[in-house]
């Protein structure tokens, strides 16, 4: 480790309370009184939640939970809606008709604003379009697009015919994009001929092209293309422009089954088959409305700018979905926090009056790199709330975040998951601050700190995350996958495990320590090692791998790749830069290991099972801990 990030690591005792003017203007005042009503009463706290969206038909019972295989957790049973009435229809209804939902900006600082009704106009041409060339409800469309507004178009359009998206994250390589439309059946994928990033156009359609060669399930591929000349279409392909043109701006939501699934997301465990985590129409919604709402205290004058891409759980639930169901007005930015400089993501704030900012600490601590003389050129004083998601955040990053946005700002450092669908574990704007710590559970929600069997462990102790009962946006299952899906619970005593450890101090706040699994958070991104491992075996010369995370000062964690070669192969500079290149072929450039060490000896249970934890403590210099399962 080094010595910057022990440092980074320092523990800082400074306790922030909230203003006046901020509780004054939150939505939730008193958190305790909240917390204690929502856990003693959760049916009636849940239902009336509920109760601020439409609904096309009431839910019988609000949560059905069958113990102990909590699989058997169902919400709103009964209930009918689509979550599109309630993001866009919803606002057309009301004043909010001529709003704008999405500012989009693109690298060059061009820019489209879209109300809500044009929103709603252009969901209902595209669903039309989907519909024309035989998408149902229940069919999977595979949307692999750059942060164009296209992407929430195509997203929505699928929800409200009822077919069930599987967004993936434009930076992933074909072979990772075939797994994923493989896996999913995809009838439908929705691509464009290239994003922009630092300036340059990253091709997309040739990857599509590559993937769905294999992949008998596409019927067709919609291109939406963005360069001149146009790119040249195979007879598979739909021009996205043409088509929308012709189709009608009406289309009437289906009405769905609160337990329908909404889209699926493809996320990284502990196998080198990624999963297809789904959500489902109800519970998603309900749970992604009040966590925007009351986490970020949003308000209708609000201007939200979430960095996330929707390839990602965070843009699902805090781009696209918790936004729009309130109504707000989002900042949809294309390309890189300093491109074309470090004051990008300022300028836009500036720009805009961005009121709430949700961004990752790795962007946070890239930014902080680059000085205060950034953030210094730019009028922030719009900003009224900030927010961090996707690893732990550091107190020196936390502390930094704070000061440049002018000292005076509450921040929201929000834990939760692809799985949970939406904020599990998070400062409300009412409840005190701790720099490094996600406060307290959000209310509803009742997580603890256990050992391996399920006991409670005492204040300061670090162990498993568990949350002991079900939560509206909590997935629904797991693709094709029910047995992975029912481990979640079937680990610990019938609670979920989250694969975090993580301590809570004397007054109940939480401190996330890392993974408990063969999960890595690279920059935020969320990778398995065993993905990883699998594609360096895939090169010629590899006959073993071994992957783990190591600390890092920047981007949270970096992968360090341990390498056994075949019988013939002797290590070179050669052989490590192939190996890179066989990563960023199978996976995309966010899974090359920043380092490759050749190894002839990985550590193994007498099992044959890779001992990753006995490696990562050599790597950092501390005790393995238990090695008495660990092969002579
Ligand atoms: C980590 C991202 C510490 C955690 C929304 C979790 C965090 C994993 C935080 C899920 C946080 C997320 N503090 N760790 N505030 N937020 N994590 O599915 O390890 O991409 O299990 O969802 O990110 O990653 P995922």
């Amino acid at each position: 480790m080094s010595d910057e990030h022990v440092e980074s690591m320092l523990k800082v005792d400074e306790v922030f309370q909230p203003s006046k003017d901020v509780i004054e203007r939150a939505w939730i005042k008193d958190y305790e009184k909240v917390y204690k009503h929502s856990i003693e009463n959760p049916e009636t706290f849940w239902g009336e939640i509920a109760g601020e969206l439409e609904w096309f038909e009431k839910w019988k019972k609000v949560l059905k939970w069958e113990q102990p295989w909590m699989g058997g957790a169902s919400w709103f049973v009964g209930a009918k809606c689509n979550i599109t009435y309630n993001c866009l229809d919803r606002h057309v209804k009301t004043w909010r008709r001529n709003k704008a939902a999405i500012i989009w900006v693109g690298e060059d600082g061009s820019e489209r604003i879209i109300t809500y009704d044009e929103l709603l106009r252009n969901v209902n041409r595209c669903a039309n379009m989907l519909f024309e060339i035989g998408v149902r409800k229940g069919d999977r469309v595979t949307i692999y697009l750059p942060r164009i507004p296209e992407q929430i178009i195509a997203m929505l359009a699928c929800a409200r015919l009822g077919a069930v998206h599987s967004v993936v994250y434009s930076g992933f390589s074909a072979t990772a994009l075939q797994n994923r439309i493989h896996d999913a059946e995809s009838k439908v994928v929705i691509t464009a001929d290239c994003g922009y990033q630092r300036g340059k156009c990253v091709p997309l359609k040739n990857i599509v092209d590559e993937a769905v060669k294999d992949c008998p399930s596409v019927e067709k591929v919609i291109v939406i293309r963005r360069q001149e000349p146009k790119i040249k279409l195979e007879p598979k392909d739909i021009d996205w422009h043409e088509a929308m043109e012709k189709a009608s701006q009406k289309f009437e939501p289906a009405v769905m089954d609160s337990e329908d699934p909404l889209f699926m997301l493809y996320t990284s465990g502990t196998t080198g088959k990624p999963k297809g985590v789904i959500h489902v129409h109800g519970g998603y919604m309900v749970g992604t409305y009040i966590t925007t709402k009351w986490v970020f205290d949003l308000k209708d004058e609000d201007i939200m700018f979430c960095t996330a891409d929707p390839g990602w759980i965070t843009g699902h639930s805090y781009i696209v979905y918790g936004p729009l169901l309130n109504g707000a007005t989002i900042i949809f930015a294309e390309g890189a926090p300093d491109f074309p400089d470090p004051g990008r993501w300022w300028g836009i704030i500036e720009r805009y009056g961005v009121n709430i900012l949700y961004t990752t600490p790795t962007a946070i601590r890239l930014l902080m790199k680059y000085g205060d003389e950034w953030p210094e050129r730019y009028d922030l004083s719009n900003l009224r709330m900030l927010g961090t998601v996707g690893e732990p955040i550091n107190p020196e990053a936390w502390l930094w975040y704070r000061k440049v946005t002018g000292s005076r700002l509450p921040i929201m450092d929000t834990w939760w998951q692809t799985e949970t669908g939406m904020i599990l574990i998070t400062p409300l704007p009412c409840t005190k601050l701790k720099p490094g710590s996600a406060a307290r559970p959000f209310p509803g929600i009742e997580p603890m700190i256990v050992d391996r069997n399920g006991n409670p462990l005492p204040a300061n102790e670090g162990g498993f995350l568990v949350i002991k009962k079900p939560w509206p946006a909590m997935m629904k299952t797991i693709y094709k996958d029910p047995e992975r899906y029912a481990k979640y619970w079937q680990t610990i005593n019938g609670f979920y495990i989250a694969g975090d450890v993580a301590r809570q101090d004397e007054d109940g706040y939480f401190f996330f320590m890392g993974r408990a699994d063969d999960v890595i958070k690279v920059s935020g991104y969320r990778l398995g090692t065993a993905e990883i491992e699998s594609a360096i075996v895939s090169h010629y010369a590899v006959a073993e791998s071994a992957c783990i995370g190591k600390p890092d000062a920047l981007k949270g964690e970096v992968i360090k790749a341990f390498v056994i070669l075949k019988q013939g192969y002797k290590p070179s500079d050669f052989l490590l830069d192939e190996i890179k290149k066989q990563v960023r072929k199978e996976l995309g450039p966010i899974a090359i290991p920043a380092e490759i060490e050749f190894t002839e000896w990985l550590p193994k249970t007498r099992s044959g099972k890779i001992m990753r934890r006995v490696l990562k403590a050599k790597e950092l210099g501390v005790e393995p801990g238990d090695v008495s399962t660990l092969e002579e």
